[in-house]
């Protein structure tokens, strides 16, 4: 039998070469992020990908061990790319105007967001749209100027403009987009870009994972919403027979834009509407985003640096639970609640939008001091801290726990929570629902 210690000094010694052939390869990695950051080039690059690893694996001798060598190339492949992607942020920020996240969601799908407090077209030559055919799904509402700015990009794209409204992420849209797709002769090398608030975000995502089993999808976020929460973490979805996200499937995008000056024409119910979003993060997160959103003397100001860091909490959480099964459910820090009320209001004849229905449900399940920071923040932000007295006649406790157990919400009248004691971190309970939600 060989000696093992004998195997194990070996090992060692040819992981010290791994070690330093590692540093010289990424050295070598970096070099080409700076040339493809000069001359605007793609960081990805599948088709050589998968030819060199074709290549390489023609130097392993041993048929048992190319399984487990294309492994490791795969991985290779990916680390490299993520640090490319990091040199690239580096080199954007250090342009002043342009801060980038790479979000990490697993082995196959890290991606740059890029944020400007200008314009779409400041970031539109960032993705690589020139050498293939694009769809741009958008909605109604979505002013003709920002399509032309990703028209201008592109060399061959088409236009589809779906009716703005939650009502319209359905199967019918889903469809129209199917039609436009095959009818202008789309393969897998071409590609979606969903430009506007998260409905589009959802149904565009959603069509291009399905269209051929995926084709590449980018996303310019529109709304404030969209921009700090739907545009990442690759949760797509149509909705069908009165459910919401019933339909749907992880798929990340090969990028996203965001662009501050978009939000000039976004009404402004539908801009705090968003911010509880960033809100909501903050408080269970970073107790110094919270801050700044509360203490904020000009929005416009701190806009930048406050999707910059809700985006950075969300894309921390994305890849630690890329599909929801633990950590990730921390985001939804006032939804239980915040989704019966929204559902409920909508009987009344003042129906309360996501985020103003989750800002209210995140009263619910915090201490007394975060209840009292939290009002005091939406409060600033015109946002309502309670529900109104039409609201009441209709948001009752019976009609809650009917809409919570419907929804498989409660057992044995316990409710998962996310609750905040105190701000900038959370805890996960169960919580007794008499106790959460009295008579009033
Ligand atoms: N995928 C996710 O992780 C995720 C997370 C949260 C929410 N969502 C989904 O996001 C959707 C809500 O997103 P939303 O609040 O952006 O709604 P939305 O897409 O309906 O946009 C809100 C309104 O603003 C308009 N609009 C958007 N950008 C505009 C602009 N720049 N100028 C003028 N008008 C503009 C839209 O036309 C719409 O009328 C829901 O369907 C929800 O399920 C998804």
């Amino acid at each position: 039998m060989k000696d093992i210690n004998k195997s194990r000094e070996n090992i060692n010694k040819i992981d010290k070469k791994i070690a330093s052939l590692f540093e010289e390869r990424m050295n070598e990695a970096k070099e080409i992020a700076k040339y493809k950051f000069d001359n605007n080039l793609d960081i990805e690059n599948k088709e050589r990908e998968t030819e060199l690893i074709e290549k390489n694996l023609s130097f392993i001798n041993s048929d048992e061990l190319k399984d487990y060598y294309q492994s490791f190339e795969e991985a290779m492949f990916k680390i490299s790319k993520n640090y490319q992607h990091k040199i690239i942020s580096v080199l954007n920020d250090s342009l002043d105007n342009i801060r980038t996240i790479t979000v990490e969601a697993g082995m196959e799908d890290s991606y740059p967001v890029y944020i400007t407090k200008g314009n779409i077209s400041n970031l539109i030559d960032l993705i690589n749209i020139r050498c293939k055919k694009i769809l741009i799904v958008t909605d109604t509402n979505i002013p003709e100027s920002y399509i032309e700015e990703v028209k201008n990009e592109a060399t061959n794209s088409f236009v589809l403009k779906i009716q703005a409204g939650e009502e319209n992420k359905s199967i019918e849209s889903y469809l129209k987009i199917m039609d436009a797709l095959s009818m202008n002769k789309f393969t897998r090398s071409d590609a979606i870009v969903a430009l506007g608030g998260g409905v589009i975000g959802d149904l565009a995502g959603f069509a291009a994972s399905t269209y051929m089993r995926g084709i590449d999808f980018y996303n310019i976020p529109t709304s404030l919403l969209a921009m700090v929460d739907s545009s990442i973490g690759g949760k797509t979805a149509i909705d069908y027979k009165d459910t919401k996200n019933i339909v749907g499937a992880f798929y990340q995008p090969k990028a996203v834009l965001i662009a501050l000056n978009t939000l000039k024409t976004l009404p402004t119910r539908e801009f705090y509407n968003g911010l509880v979003e960033s809100i909501k993060m903050a408080a269970s997160f970073n107790k110094d985003l919270f801050n700044l959103i509360k203490n904020s003397n000009n929005l416009d100001d701190d806009l930048l640096t406050i999707i910059y860091e809700s985006l950075k909490i969300k894309a921390w959480v994305v890849k630690k639970d890329v599909k929801e099964k633990n950590l990730r459910k921390a985001l939804n820090f006032g939804h239980s609640l915040g989704h019966v009320y929204e559902i409920l209001s909508k009987q009344t004849s003042s129906p309360l939008l996501h985020g103003e229905a989750v800002g209210i449900g995140m009263l619910d399940f915090s201490s007394d001091e975060v209840k009292q920071e939290l009002k005091e923040v939406l409060k600033k932000y015109n946002l309502p801290t309670s529900l109104n007295e039409e609201q009441k006649k209709f948001i009752t406790k019976e009609n809650i726990l009917d809409k919570l157990s419907l929804d498989k919400k409660i057992l044995n009248n316990k409710l998962n929570a996310i609750y905040v004691k105190e701000i900038g971190s959370f805890e996960f309970l169960k919580l007794d629902v008499n106790e959460i939600i009295k008579e009033d």
